[in-house]
């Protein structure tokens, strides 16, 4: 087996995972303040993922000039709305802060992808990826709240339509609500949308590494989890229905969500969706690598293009990392 690792021509000729700028996604966190004064600085550093900030729109449309220049396709956008409220009004408003820096991004780079989040959780005051209402099942004044699953799809549905309208290039949804993919399908379609192409985010698991990212936009769920929508941690076949579903339903890229816990469910899906799949290395593996490269424990370099070239080889055609600005330099 020795005789092909001999030499790194030899080694480069054999190698079956190639990693490049060309299927990496950036993140971008973009925030409505008016940027620029000492209240509301532009950039607003996020403690937990170092080198990574929350943006002004002028700074989200500079970093999206920086991701052309490096090679990158696309950019990931999340919003975090000046004010939140029960009903997440802030995420199908056309004047949103997603549909003003789609726009702003799609002015400046019209060769770049753009797109978009399309979920509740950074909207609504409660944090939740959907609507509340009472729990049916616990009666009372002090009942439980529980996720309305068919008024949350409605209003995804509504804000993946103001995306598109505003630009995006492809609508993501992220908030697991059942039947979602079918009525995004549907709304776009009736829009005259649809040409704009479904990222589900399919196999999205409950995860502790979410942490970072609820940090950054501010969604952590002001009362319980999210386990009634999202995953288990534990269940792969689970995440293979899931996934054939949002496929039936007409999503056109499937994703994995994490990624580094979950590459056995990222080979699966890989196997068994037969369309292209994603893979959200998330802000807690980013905040992971981030701590022990800054300690000294791991070579951050040589760390990170391992770790991506372990999501590409487990099956992701596309992985969205908050790494991929690095990445890409790394690569060139
Ligand atoms: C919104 C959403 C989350 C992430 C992407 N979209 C947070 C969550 O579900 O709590 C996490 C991304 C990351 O951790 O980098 N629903």
């Amino acid at each position: 087996m020795r005789r092909l690792r001999r030499t790194a021509a030899l080694r480069d000729l054999v190698r079956e995972t190639r990693l490049e700028a060309a299927d990496l996604v950036l993140p971008l966190f973009v925030e409505a303040n008016p940027g620029g004064s000492d209240t509301h600085p532009a950039r607003t550093p996020i403690a937990t993922m170092p080198g990574i900030d929350r943006l002004s729109i002028g700074e989200a449309v500079r970093e999206a000039g920086e991701a052309v220049a490096l090679g990158l396709p696309a950019v990931l956008l999340f919003g975090i709305p000046a004010e939140k409220d029960a009903h997440g009004s802030g995420a199908y408003d056309d004047e949103g802060i997603v549909q003003l820096a789609t726009r702003a991004i799609k002015d400046a780079h019209p060769d770049l992808l753009v797109i978009t989040d399309v979920c509740l959780c950074e909207y609504t005051d409660h944090g939740h990826c959907g609507l509340l209402k009472p729990d049916p099942l616990s009666a009372g004044p002090d009942g439980a709240q529980v996720i309305d699953n068919d008024g949350s799809v409605e209003l995804i549905a509504q804000t993946a339509v103001s995306h598109a309208r505003a630009g995006a290039d492809v609508v993501a949804p992220s908030d697991m609500m059942d039947g979602r993919v079918a009525a995004i399908r549907a709304a776009l379609d009736e829009e005259g949308l649809g040409d704009t192409p479904i990222m589900a985010y399919s196999s999205k698991f409950a995860s502790a590494f979410y942490g970072p990212f609820r940090e950054a936009a501010g969604s952590a769920p002001a009362f319980g989890d999210r386990r009634s929508y999202q995953l288990d941690p534990g269940n792969g076949a689970e995440a293979l229905r899931e996934t054939l579903l949002d496929v039936d339903e007409g999503a056109d890229m499937v994703m994995v969500k994490p990624a580094l816990p979950y590459l056995d469910v990222l080979r699966r899906v890989k196997d068994e969706a037969g369309i292209p799949v994603a893979a959200y290395n998330v802000s807690g593996e980013y905040a992971m690598l981030k701590a022990a490269a800054a300690a000294g424990y791991l070579d951050e370099r040589a760390a990170v293009l391992e770790t991506l070239t372990s999501i590409r080889r487990a099956g992701a055609d596309i992985i969205i990392t908050y790494h991929a600005k690095d990445a890409a330099r790394w690569l060139q």
